[in-house]
């Protein structure tokens, strides 16, 4: 179909493609999977619908998914992470893309409805937070005959609109798009949490590969990813002088040791807030002071969620913050922060997603991605190297998905450990990591294989 996507401008796309370029050079797990599965086309016949930041990362995924004989549509997972640059060079390619930086809420569950229209409908779904998953699902639940709950969020309003849409025009069609569907693999934390939910309920209806819990995923990119790019986003936002201030990460997982330690690097004071002992532990032997977000309101200077939870920064932590602290959420979904309750306040935009909002003491508060993953919203997601790791285990899960379907029941699994360990080893050269190689009186001591897995399944690292 000609023109099969929405995009900002396609006019971008060389720059987009100048851009992919680079990004290959960081990508090295992604281009051996091109090298390694190119000629054999093993996602052959796979139809894979993709909600996922459509960043120049993602585009290289797209490209190795393609590359392994995929037909792939995608939207994006968030309505300011786009990379409109780099959705112009997937749509030049020929692949159908729907996202546009700063796009609607509506637009956002339109454009995640235009990725399912395959001519004979998609069989997998590549989630990053379980949008897609979610329309499908709740879809064929309201089909079914289940009500719709009272909508609580703009976000539920949509989603809500565009299922009753979609029902009106094509009656039975998520029924069907479930029927199809041969698997998810998810890429996030929160994501995750909603697909053990769904098995809990018995309401998963086809296996799940949970990809945020691969080692060489959850233990880098939440980590050493948001390292990157938390400090990133706020310098775009904000220009502020980062040395000195006083800052505040609540929630100290794989997210918030990469983001106090993003802030710490950049010279700034650090707290942390948690609710989980050992978190809390952990964050102090690291040397941060854990603090109660209470304590802490009058006298810091930035305030960055990170926990994947709800009402972590309510109204009335923001009324006690200090002149111009600036907030912000780096965890999946905007209600960490209760932007809604800011809606009645005066809000001026000081450029995009950087708002000014004036608080009943005048004092006033810069927001940033309006509550939104910041390090996507206010700059560009993490490093190429970092997601590398990530999307190559998301390739091997849609392969696993796609051509060992029948070795998986409706539950939710995470990649073998030896596949962890190859996520790893394709990133070794290109940092110029030299590895040890155990001889077999060693590897017998410590009761491994020389060449692997080297760790039990219950080790943490
Ligand atoms: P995690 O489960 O490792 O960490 C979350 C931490 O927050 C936990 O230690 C928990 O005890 C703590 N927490 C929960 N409620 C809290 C509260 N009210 N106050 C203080 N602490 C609280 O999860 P992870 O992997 O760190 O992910 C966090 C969020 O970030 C998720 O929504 C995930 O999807 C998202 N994420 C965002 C990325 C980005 O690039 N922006 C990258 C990866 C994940």
């Amino acid at each position: 179909m000609a023109n099969d996507y929405i995009v900002k401008d396609i006019n971008l796309a060389d720059f987009g493609r100048k851009e992919l370029d680079i990004a290959e050079t960081e990508m090295p797990g992604l281009m051996a999977l091109r090298e390694e599965f190119g000629e054999s086309k093993p996602l052959a016949g796979s139809r894979i619908v993709g909600s996922l930041h459509m960043t120049i990362q993602t585009a290289v995924l797209i490209e190795t998914l393609v590359a392994l004989g995929a037909d792939v549509r995608w939207a994006s997972c968030n309505i300011f992470s786009t990379q409109d640059h780099a959705a112009a060079a997937i749509a030049a390619g020929g692949t159908p893309v729907f996202a546009i930086k700063g796009q609607s809420l509506e637009e956002h569950w339109d454009y995640l409805d235009k990725s399912f229209m395959f001519p004979e409908g998609p069989n997998l779904i590549l989630d990053d937070g379980g949008d897609a998953t979610l329309y499908i699902l709740l879809g064929a639940r309201i089909e079914g005959g289940e009500e719709f709950g009272v909508a609580t969020s703009e976000e539920e309003v949509a989603i809500q609109a565009q299922i009753k849409k979609r029902m009106e025009a094509s009656p039975g069609w998520f029924t069907k798009m479930r029927d199809q569907i041969k698997g998810v693999s998810e890429e996030t934390t929160t994501g995750v949490h909603r697909l053990y939910d769904l098995v809990k309920k018995g309401q998963l209806p086809f296996p799940a590969i949970n990809v945020n819990d691969s080692v060489t995923k959850s233990k880098f990119d939440n980590k050493y990813g948001c390292k990157e790019s938390l400090v990133d986003g706020i310098r775009r936002a904000t220009d502020t002088m980062m040395a000195g201030k006083v800052a505040v990460v609540m929630g100290y997982g794989d997210v918030g040791k990469g983001s106090a330690a993003s802030l710490r690097g950049a010279g700034a004071r650090v707290k942390v807030t948690e609710v989980d002992p050992i978190c809390a532990l952990q964050a102090a032997m690291d040397g941060f002071e854990v603090v109660l977000l209470e304590d802490a309101l009058s006298t810091a200077d930035i305030f960055i969620t990170t926990t994947g939870n709800k009402d972590v920064i309510r109204i009335e932590h923001m009324r006690e913050m200090k002149d111009m602290a600036i907030v912000g959420n780096i965890g999946h979904f905007d209600n960490e922060i209760q932007v809604a309750a800011l809606k009645n306040h005066k809000w001026t935009n000081i450029k995009e997603q950087v708002d000014m909002i004036e608080m009943p003491s005048g004092n006033r508060l810069i927001l940033l991605s309006e509550g939104r993953l910041l390090n996507l919203g206010n700059a560009t997601g993490h490093p190429s190297f970092v997601m590398s790791a990530s999307f190559t285990n998301q390739v091997l899960a849609q392969m696993e998905l796609w051509t060992n379907n029948d070795a998986y029941n409706n539950e939710v699994y995470i990649l073998p450990k030896h596949l962890d360990e190859k996520v790893a080893r394709l990133h070794l050269d290109r940092i110029g990591v030299k590895l040890s190689k155990l001889d077999k009186e060693q590897a017998d001591y410590i009761g491994v294989s020389p060449d692997g897995p080297f760790k039990p399944e219950h080790y943490r690292y």
